[in-house]
């Protein structure tokens, strides 16, 4: 797929002032804070400003949609888990990401970012695990491919799938990402383009 537009909708506090209006697509991001969820939106658009990046973890803290060739949304969501936030604004953050993803019935598909560097973690195991238990429809993104060779994505990959057929009979899409250089962009355009000739 091609994109030749990519703008700023809104930022939307809550699940019930998420765009109203005729449904369209829409392809969530979420992971853990800092795992590169905007950068990868930006990768994708193609346009590095587009969502707000930064090297301080938890700086998503809205729902934010942006409009896609005028006709699907990318959302972006908050890191769930970063431990640096208060207690009140973790639940809070916990809240609107969990009324989010079982409210938003246009929610396409939802893509769980996990940094390849990092082993399998209790956090991202256990949310996978909400979402199968929900039956929403999920892929997973590795980021971050340019901080290790070749040969080492390889095998965290496939040492994160062994751990995943412990508690999954199926696998779900697995993509592999850089934001730095553009690797899994095709890939991961090419999936939404499929999905967005579903009918909602
Ligand atoms: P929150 O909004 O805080 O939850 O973070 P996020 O998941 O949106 O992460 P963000 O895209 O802001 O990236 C966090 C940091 O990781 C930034 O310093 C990015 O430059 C860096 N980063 C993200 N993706 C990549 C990647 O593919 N390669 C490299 N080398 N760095 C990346
Ligand atoms: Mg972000």
């Amino acid at each position: 797929m091609i994109i030749t537009s990519a703008k700023f909708s809104t930022s939307c506090p809550s699940v019930d002032k998420c765009p109203g209006g005729e449904p369209r697509h829409e392809y969530a991001f979420i992971g853990r804070s800092n795992v590169g969820k905007s950068s990868l939106i930006n990768m994708l658009t193609g346009q590095k400003g587009l969502a707000m990046t930064s090297s301080t973890p938890g700086k998503t803290m809205l729902i934010n949609y942006f409009l896609i060739n005028d006709s699907w949304y990318i959302v972006d969501l908050p890191g769930y888990g970063y431990a640096k936030r208060s207690k009140t604004d973790r639940d809070r953050i916990d809240r609107m990401i969990k009324n989010y993803i079982l409210g938003r019935e246009q929610m396409t598909n939802l893509f769980v970012l996990i940094d390849v560097r990092h082993k399998p973690q209790h956090i991202d195991l256990e949310f996978m695990q909400w979402l199968g238990e929900n039956g929403i429809p999920f892929s997973i993104v590795f980021t971050k491919l340019d901080k290790l060779s070749s040969l080492a994505v390889k095998k965290a990959i496939a040492a994160y799938c062994d751990v995943l057929r412990e508690s999954w009979e199926e696998l779900p899409p697995i993509f592999a990402t850089s934001s730095e250089d553009g690797r899994g962009r095709v890939a991961l355009l090419d999936y939404i383009e499929e999905l967005n000739r579903l009918p909602l």
